[in-house]
């Protein structure tokens, strides 16, 4: 007997596993790898939070806990938002879960029924489109223009009769682009011409540059009618591993997905619940210094790409990537990753992975050491040199 969903079938392999399957093999065998392609902070837990969640475990704080999250969790989460002028209730719209990865699923499955269409702001993170399909509806590609630059005319041209949702991420894995209010608005205002859902995923909310302020879709639309906003503490907090993460929206959504958490993973650890109040509640002078050092690597990472001929890689104000542009070397980005990969020990992301219109794009996460920048931008440049000039004869016009 095949055991095999059919409907399962539908996920792909995530190329972005693939990549990192293959750098492993390579590491084991003893070769020098560069880790760019891993969307990871590198550095250690803050030292408060580790703090907080051995002494939870030392007063035993270990049994089950309420499905919608902890009450000083909740509250802690409220009061966060309440500093930023935005006023939620932590009994009534808030979810904690596993990760944002959960509160994004949760959302989905409490959304939409099958057969529908979700709009996905592309470049996106191909996580959405598994967890669309996954539900049953149809993930329908919104591109943006330049560091997810938003075109309201091509959103409104995907706007269907059977459009429950659409999902945006500012700042905005893979392209590092920051959505502005005034975006927000116009996204805002056509969800409320034409009756879809807006999840905004700010996960990458700690993470912007040049002075910019990130602007949460609560702001545009503070009573939640047609919002649910997905964050976690992974990126800020650098706290991948402990899978911790939230969901803010209207009580029936919350409801809604509190009851799926009942039925799923019955609720987020509750130790691990306990060091994310001690991350909101603390000391927030180690996601100062997080941001501060991601801003000199991608001032440093933009710099080095862009003295590599044949690579146009912009300056975008926020997450951890930089996603340039590689079409110069006419070579597909699942084949260049690879073959980098291959000659060079640098991992990339192919730009594949995140889109229709991103084929000759590679991302590269900045997560990682200066040290790391240094070397594995250096080996980069000398080998897609090499290889442009094997793609482009002498004396021809380059596109920089
Ligand atoms: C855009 C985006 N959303 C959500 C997540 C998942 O976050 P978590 O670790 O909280 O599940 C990621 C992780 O890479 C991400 O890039």
């Amino acid at each position: 007997m095949d055991w095999t969903s059919q409907h399962m079938q539908t996920i792909p392999e995530s190329g972005t596993l693939r990549m990192f399957e293959i750098a492993n093999r390579l590491e084991a065998e003893g070769h020098k790898v560069y880790h760019f392609e891993v969307g990871q902070p590198d550095f250690p837990t803050p030292s408060n939070i580790v703090d907080a969640a051995v002494d939870a475990l030392k007063r035993d704080f270990t049994k089950y806990v309420s499905a919608r999250g902890i009450p000083l969790l909740l509250d802690a989460i409220a009061n966060m938002f309440a500093a930023r002028g935005i006023t939620i209730s932590g009994n009534k719209n808030v979810v904690v879960t596993t990760g944002a990865k959960m509160a994004l699923f949760m959302g989905v499955l409490a959304t939409i029924d099958v057969g529908d269409d979700v709009l996905v702001l592309s470049p996106d993170w191909p996580t959405y489109r598994v967890m669309i399909r996954a539900a049953g509806g149809n993930p329908v590609p919104v591109p943006t223009g330049p560091d997810y630059a938003l075109d309201e005319e091509v959103l409104k041209s995907r706007i269907t009769d059977r459009c429950t949702c659409l999902i945006v991420n500012s700042p905005n894995n893979p392209t590092g682009g920051v959505l502005r209010r005034d975006d927000l608005k116009a996204i805002f205002d056509l969800a409320s011409d034409h009756d879809f859902v807006v999840f905004s995923d700010e996960i990458y909310e700690s993470f912007v540059y040049d002075g910019l302020s990130q602007t949460s879709m609560l702001q545009i639309d503070p009573a939640m009618e047609r919002t649910l906003v997905i964050n976690g503490f992974s990126k800020a907090y650098s706290m991948t591993g402990w899978r911790l993460g939230y969901a803010i929206g209207n009580a029936e959504t919350i409801n809604n997905m509190v009851r799926i958490q009942q039925n799923t993973t019955s609720c987020a650890t509750s130790f691990v619940q306990s060091a994310g109040v001690e991350a909101l509640r603390g000391d927030q002078s180690s996601v100062h210094k997080m941001r501060s050092m991601y801003e000199k690597r991608r001032n440093r990472i933009v710099e080095l790409l862009s003295h590599v001929d044949g690579v146009k890689c912009t300056k975008p104000q926020g997450a951890f990537y930089v996603f340039p542009d590689v079409s110069a070397y006419g070579i597909t980005s699942e084949r260049l990753a690879e073959i980098i990969l291959r000659d060079t020990g640098v991992v990339c992301t192919p730009g594949h992975e995140f889109g229709e219109q991103c084929d000759y794009r590679l991302r590269l996460s900045y997560a990682t050491s200066m040290e790391v920048i240094e070397e594995g931008m250096t080996v980069l440049k000398k080998y897609l040199e090499s290889l442009e000039q094997a793609v482009r004869p002498t004396g021809t016009k380059r596109t920089r």
